[in-house]
């Protein structure tokens, strides 16, 4: 009679317990520190912080590590507004599928269909756009002179690097191949310089904000550069703050152990070195694989 008495009790102790958190997961007062955590924190945790990002210009993906209030300082904008509109979504509830705990293969394969294969369709048309414009209106002051070569060099960049991700770190990552320091390192690297060639192309095309007077092919150029910086930045953000992180949390000190600056990217410029650089023998010199001519020490 005791212990069923105990367990009654348990059972209202733990039901009102439930209660509690649930009110402290969604009570406003929990964001008071919202403004304290990073970008790349907010964006993987709250879904539709992205696209508040994106509205404000803050840098979610390779600027992930710069706490909210720090970035909103940079741009000159009010925390306490963001902070709110953060809030006011984490009530609502999401509209963007949470990709935590689905697993590298799932988070892989919608890497690269909704991502790897759309940036190959955007890509070439945003040249051919960009060559028109400039062909036609390339005596206007405001024309984005420079904007097709700039593009056509982000291309190639871009499909290296996701070459690089669809021969060798993928499929080491579903396969549940853990030693991947290296190549982790040289990724987050190479969508920094993403994120550079990404500012190259605001700077020559003024923010993508299409003039007044712009012809149709101006205004789908900018059109399609806006959805293809907001695809690029969240492609990032699922790799660096989710994907890469997820392996960090599991055991592979992704970031800690092979920080950017001590991996010469010369070494991994392309899929067959970094393969080179991932079957080095593990545990072996302590060179980490990355030293000139693919991993070796010898
Ligand atoms: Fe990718
Ligand atoms: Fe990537």
């Amino acid at each position: 009679m005791l212990q069923i008495i105990v367990f009654i009790g348990f059972k209202i102790w733990h039901g009102i317990r439930n209660k509690q958190e649930e009110s402290i997961t969604y009570n406003p007062e929990s964001f008071m520190n919202l403004s304290q955590r990073s970008l790349g924190d907010l964006a993987r945790d709250i879904p539709g912080a992205t696209r508040v990002f994106h509205e404000y210009k803050l840098d979610f993906c390779c600027g992930g590590r710069h706490s909210l209030e720090q970035a909103a300082a940079e741009r000159g904008l009010d925390v306490a507004v963001i902070t709110r509109e953060l809030a006011g979504l984490a009530n609502t509830g999401a509209d963007e599928r949470d990709w935590r705990g689905s697993g590298n293969a799932a988070l892989v394969d919608h890497l690269l269909t909704r991502f790897h294969a759309l940036h190959r369709q955007q890509l070439p048309e945003l040249i051919r756009l960009a060559r028109r414009v400039e062909h036609v209106h390339g005596a206007r002051p405001n024309c984005p002179n420079g904007l097709a070569d700039a593009l056509a060099a982000m291309q190639q960049e871009l499909e290296s690097h996701m070459q690089k991700e669809e021969q060798v770190l993928f499929p080491l990552l579903t396969q549940g191949r853990n030693h991947v320091d290296g190549p982790l390192a040289v990724m987050r690297f190479e969508h920094e310089q993403h994120g550079e060639a990404l500012a190259r192309l605001e700077a020559l095309a003024h923010d993508f904000e299409t003039p007044v007077g712009a012809c149709n092919t101006w205004q789908a150029l900018y059109r399609g550069l806006r959805q293809f910086r907001e695809d690029l930045m969240q492609h990032i953000h699922l790799e660096n703050n989710i994907l890469f992180e997820g392996l960090a949390e599991t055991g592979t000190p992704s970031r800690a152990a092979s920080p950017v600056a001590q991996v010469d990217p010369a070494t991994l410029a392309a899929p067959a070195a970094m393969t080179a650089a991932v079957a080095a023998p593990v545990g072996g010199c302590g060179c980490g694989g990355g030293g000139k001519g693919g991993g070796g020490c010898a």
